[in-house]
């Protein structure tokens, strides 16, 4: 009974979520590599951990890697093929990196520039790419405070806007509640936007409100769900990609089937959103040299315990 219940639920979200005038039913999102470092570095230059990957072609999309070393004029062309972007986890650091800073900034004008031109296209952080979203409307890289939250598996803490916002506001009630009560969402961060942060900064204020905040190991307060106010831009702190993908030895994170269900649900939203970007190649053959299918993921627990699977480049 309640398993029919829920996957009733499920097939309703999809209807629910949005009503777009034209949906495109074969929605492609690019999600940015970044730099190897550490042990990674012997296996290639960039990587993209596959769990990404999946999370977004079981919400029924397909992927293609954005080399984050892309120059403009190919990045542009990407983007005009593409129906969505998601920046995903990781630990670039911003001051250092400046060809990967360079190229999420310039995604960060695209899809700024397209949204405004009525051609509407959503971006998509996760943990390190939420916080790369704050600090895109400010910026101003240099705003994030440091917590006690690796390995941290919380409920969120809801603020008002939720219920009202796009992303949750027709979420199906028993994820909503799922998502507030039980130690679903995994954390897995050092740093992170404080409330003083957002409060002070009115670039980011005024662009974004926020869903939900938590509370770190050390009582400190951190913004944990954002969406803009005027535009299809999403960021979540936290990981709804590893409880459903990710396996460790010792882990705090959460694979029940409410969970499971719950983190999906947010992959089902944002893949919904992409459905209402209408960009496509326009040539078949350059779509099929730019999806990720062109590579193999690497079986990467024993050399990357973070990762199950990643796929490297150059
Ligand atoms: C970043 O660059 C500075 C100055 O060049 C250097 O001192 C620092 O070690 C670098 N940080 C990393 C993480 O490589
Ligand atoms: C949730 O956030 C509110 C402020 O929005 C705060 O007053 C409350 O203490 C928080 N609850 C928990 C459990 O962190
Ligand atoms: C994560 O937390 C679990 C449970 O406390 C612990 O057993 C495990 O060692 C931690 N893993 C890491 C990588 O910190
Ligand atoms: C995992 O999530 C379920 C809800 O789906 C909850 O009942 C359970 O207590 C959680 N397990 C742990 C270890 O937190």
């Amino acid at each position: 009974m309640i398993l029919y219940k829920l996957l009733s639920l499920l097939l309703l979200c999809n209807i629910i979520v949005a009503a777009p005038t034209a949906v495109n039913n074969r929605p492609i999102i690019g999600i940015l590599t970044q730099p190897t470092n550490g042990g990674m570095a012997t296996y290639g230059d960039q990587y993209l951990a596959a769990s990404y990957v999946k999370y977004i072609e079981s919400a029924g999309a397909r992927v293609v890697p954005i080399l984050y070393d892309t120059d403009i004029k190919s990045l542009t062309s990407l983007f005009n093929s593409i129906n969505g972007i998601l920046f995903p986890g990781g630990g670039v650091d911003f001051d250092n990196a400046t060809v990967y800073t360079n190229t999420i900034q310039s995604i960060w004008q695209l899809v700024i520039e397209s949204n405004n031109n009525g051609d509407y296209f959503p971006l998509w952080g996760t943990c390190m790419g939420f916080q790369e979203l704050a600090l895109l409307a400010a910026g101003n890289f240099d705003l994030l405070s440091s917590y006690n939250s690796e390995n941290y598996t919380v409920p969120l803490n809801f603020t008002a806007a939720a219920k009202e916002s796009n992303m949750l506001g027709n979420a199906p009630s028993e994820i909503f509640e799922a998502l507030a009560t039980q130690p679903i969402t995994m954390n897995n961060h050092q740093f992170g936007l404080s409330p003083q942060t957002f409060s002070d900064t009115s670039a980011i204020n005024t662009f974004f409100n926020v869903l939900s905040t938590n509370v770190d190991r050390d009582g400190n307060t951190f913004i944990s769900t954002i969406e803009a106010k005027n535009y299809p831009i999403y960021g979540v702190q936290w990981h709804p990609e590893k409880p459903i993908f990710e396996w460790w030895d010792q882990e705090v994170m959460n694979h029940s089937f409410m969970s499971v269900l719950s983190n999906q649900y947010t992959s089902n939203f944002f893949v919904n959103e992409c459905r209402k970007s209408s960009h496509s190649f326009s040539d078949p053959t350059v779509e099929a040299q730019s999806l990720i299918y062109n590579y193999q993921p690497q079986y990467s627990y024993q050399s990357v315990p973070d990762f199950e699977q990643i796929y490297y480049f150059n």
